[in-house]
């Protein structure tokens, strides 16, 4: 490959005005500041991206001398492989790995993998602040992990190296997908065969041949130069790419309490910023990829309820290992009042 996707800086519209939140600038301390490493595995121009730079934005400006943030994108410091551990060990203290990635950890998290559960990002997001929803940020004590937030970053689409308009078309393909037992269900009710690959290893295999689609969010394959291997994008909408924002349990509760309110109160303001943003980005990062090569499939109504029908099994499949009553409660909010 000859452009890097770190190399392609594509800043994506509309965060810009985001990072405008100012703050109160923090006391200085005599003491050693505490040092919070935040790393993750996309590239700057996403929606965790943004979220991660303005997080160490308001520390620097709320907190400064007390605590200092250093941001590790692109998989540069850990990978998907290590991450979840090397925060459990104390080696990074923010994390926010998409919820596919939890399910070693949590097997009620695996909801947000159902295929076809959510219509829209706005249904994950009425879940995601509901009492079931919020649960779950804690369900991972135990394993010395807590969630923080619910960040967004959007709908999942389908990229291959040949147009995918009906369920068969995927027969026989590889596709790259990430360590979650249901996206692997939903790959093989395709008939095809799903290659679980670190984040950071995709487009090296698109280049290999070693897989013929995967299924991504646009921020996600436009910053991550995808079309190059990919020429033909479906837009299936099929299921949601959030992510859980968590740190080390122990870590967290043994910052001074003043200092852990301040961080809490600038996570709310980041959440809210990234929240706000993403759905803009991904639109952003389509039309860019709509403009250039790409072939951009969109199906219609009847074209999608065939994937739907397709992938939808799955859910029988994981009903139990779930629980039915979270399932309800999801498919519950999904209905279009269900905000009101
Ligand atoms: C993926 O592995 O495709 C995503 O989880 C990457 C990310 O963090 O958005």
């Amino acid at each position: 490959m000859n452009t890097s996707p770190l190399g392609r800086c594509r800043l994506l519209l509309g965060f810009a005005a985001l990072l405008g939140f100012a703050g109160a600038v923090g006391a200085a301390s005599s003491e050693e500041p505490i040092v919070i490493k935040f790393s993750h595995v996309v590239a700057d121009d996403t929606p965790k991206g943004q979220g991660a730079i303005l997080f160490k934005k308001l520390v620097e400006e709320r907190l400064a001398g007390k605590v200092s943030v250093k941001i590790f994108p692109n998989s540069s410091l850990y990978g998907d492989a290590d991450e979840l551990q090397a925060l459990r060990d104390n080696n990074v203290q923010i994390l926010a790995p998409s919820l596919a990635k939890f399910s070693q950890y949590s097997k009620q998290l695996q909801i947000f993998d159902l295929p076809f559960l959510f219509d829209d990002l706005a249904a994950v997001n009425r879940f995601q602040q509901r009492a079931k929803g919020r649960q779950l940020l804690t369900g991972m004590q135990e394993s010395n992990i807590t969630g923080l937030a619910y960040w967004h970053n959007g709908m999942k689409q389908l990229s291959s190296t040949k147009a995918l308009n009906k369920p068969a078309d995927a027969k026989g393909l590889a596709f790259r997908i990430q360590s979650s037992p249901i996206i692997e269900s939903q790959f093989a009710a395709l008939g095809a065969t799903p290659v679980k690959l670190p984040f950071a290893d995709t487009l090296q295999a698109m280049a290999d041949g070693k897989v013929q689609g995967t299924e991504n969010t646009w921020s996600n394959i436009y910053s991550q130069t995808y079309e190059k291997y990919q020429p033909y994008m479906t837009e299936t909408n099929h299921g949601v790419l959030d992510y859980m924002l968590v740190t080390n349990t122990k870590f967290w509760y043994a910052i001074p309490h003043a200092t852990r309110t301040e961080l809490e109160g600038i996570i709310e303001d980041v959440t809210f910023a990234v929240n706000n943003a993403a759905e803009q980005q991904n639109v952003d990062a389509r039309q860019r990829l709509s403009q250039g090569k790409t072939k951009l499939i969109t199906l219609t109504e009847q074209e999608r309820s065939e994937w739907r029908a397709a992938m939808q099994p799955v859910w029988k499949q994981y009903e139990a290992v779930i629980g039915a009553d979270i399932i309800n409660a999801a498919e519950q909010v999904n209905r279009k009042n269900a905000g009101k």
